[in-house]
């Protein structure tokens, strides 16, 4: 059933929140405790329902999986290789990140596994992964276009690989890393443009070697050695700069608001969003930097402000991939043009995202035009019309952007289907209202 919702104008936001813990990390803390000896335990985990799909594929892969209380984890791994065959189909339902990792990770044990996701992640393009594990010795089997149902037939002997992306991908990136532990010697993915870091922090801190080298040529290039003796430990889950967008966004839209996030999470490599909007003139704190199990975290402060069309340069998108589209909402509001270089990855995210945007805007009365992989929206400085109901298309970013553009349009915005906003911010409407958001619940006569 479909759960339509509408977000109208609020008087202002103002209060403290946290918003859910980080999805990417922790998908990982859930693989690498599955991974690792003996216990972990994992606070602050995401309990949205791509993780917990996750938790529930590493438990049919082997692992003990417990949860304690609300994001209280605790895991008993299997150690590197002693994943075993899953009895049944994993369904990663609608999560991408999810399904890649996890190709990689079963890519190297010597048995099959099948894949399968929601229609969303159904669409989504796996030979970006499928390929280069073939390399390492997996077999694939899967829909025309290298999509989902995907059987992994995981290598006997699988072979260490040198790979260097063609795509700015952290999933790719780390599918073959993780592959790279249960193979001999040492694996090594080559990026040109730095992508999120989280494996490779987290794999070092259960004990794996991973050294992070200058590449020839430009970029970095990641060398993780194989068979290492991972052993349990302590994650705590920064909440998620990505979803933290959404309430840092709408407060800086509605007039009058003054909201602060705490605790999130400040990796160098997920703040692009947030250099974009200071360079809009956005007024946003980071407050009580501190480091919790090794990422950057930080107490934001966000107010109200008048925002100034920029350029988004091509090189930023790695570091705020999956912020665009609460930026094209930003751009909507703000005086001037607001260019953004470099996106053709957003049209194979959760949902075509490039012209999810484009006609959500369009439909909200804002000028805007693709040019290439570049998105262009005129902003007038004034709010925009809005009025318009968006498609979502199971795509959990396309519906929390644009009720943040009902929070401050001239008339509201409603989206048709709010259900997949629990894959990523379980609770997202709950927290901006708590803020003093007007979002709810469109009932059907
Ligand atoms: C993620 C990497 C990004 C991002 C996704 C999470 C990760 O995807 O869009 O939401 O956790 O590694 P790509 O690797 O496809 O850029």
């Amino acid at each position: 059933m479909s759960r339509p919702l509408v977000s109208r104008r609020p008087a202002t936001l103002a209060g403290t929140a946290r918003v859910p813990g980080d999805k990417s990390i922790s998908h990982r803390a859930l693989m690498f405790g599955a991974l690792a000896v003996g216990e972990s335990r994992i606070e602050g985990l995401l309990e949205g329902d791509d993780v917990l799909r996750t938790a529930a594929a590493m438990h049919a892969l082997g692992a003990e999986v417990e949860r304690l209380d609300d994001g209280a984890w605790r895991l008993w791994g299997r150690g590197v290789g002693g994943l075993r065959e899953p009895a049944d189909v994993l369904d990663l339902g609608n999560s991408g990140t999810g399904a890649r990792l996890m190709m990689g990770l079963v890519a190297t044990h010597p048995f099959t596994t099948v894949f399968t996701g929601d229609a969303s992640l159904r669409s989504r393009p796996m030979k970006r992964v499928s390929e280069p594990l073939s390399r390492m010795g997996a077999r694939f089997v899967g829909r025309e276009g290298g999509r989902l149902p995907m059987a992994v037939v995981g290598a006997q002997s699988p072979m260490p690989l040198v790979y260097e992306l063609p795509v700015a991908s952290a999933q790719v990136k780390s599918a073959i890393l993780l592959a790279g532990l249960n193979t001999p010697g040492e694996t090594t993915v080559i990026e040109r443009e730095p992508t999120r870091d989280h494996t490779e922090l987290m794999l070092r801190g259960f004990g794996a070697q991973v050294e992070v080298e200058a590449a020839e040529g430009g970029g970095r290039a990641v060398t993780v050695a194989g068979f290492p003796e991972l052993t349990g430990r302590r994650v705590v889950v920064p909440a998620d700069p990505s979803s933290a967008a959404f309430p840092a966004v709408a407060a800086l839209l509605v007039p009058g608001s003054e909201v602060r996030l705490s605790g999130v999470g400040m990796n160098p490599l997920r703040t692009g969003l947030y250099q974009t909007l200071r360079e809009m003139g956005a007024d946003i704190h980071f407050d009580a930097m501190r480091d919790e199990c090794g990422e950057p975290v930080a107490d934001l402060l966000v107010r109200a402000s008048a925002l100034r069309g920029v350029d988004v340069p091509a090189a930023r998108a790695p570091s705020m991939i999956d912020e665009y589209p609460i930026l094209a909402v930003a751009a909507a509001f703000a005086m001037g043009t607001t260019r953004m270089f470099g996106l053709s990855e957003l049209r194979v995210k959760e949902s075509d995202r490039f012209a999810a945007v484009m006609n959500g805007l369009l439909a909200c009365g804002v000028k805007a035009e693709a040019e290439g992989d570049t998105l262009v929206v005129h902003g007038t400085g004034a709010p925009p019309p809005g009025g318009a109901t968006i498609a979502v298309n199971l795509d959990h970013r396309i519906a929390m952007s644009f009720l943040v553009m009902g929070m401050a349009a001239a008339e509201p915005v409603a989206v048709d289907d709010a259900e997949a906003i629990d894959t990523s911010f379980p609770g997202f409407v709950d927290l901006m209202n708590g803020l003093g958001g007007a979002i709810s619940d469109i009932v059907a006569d």
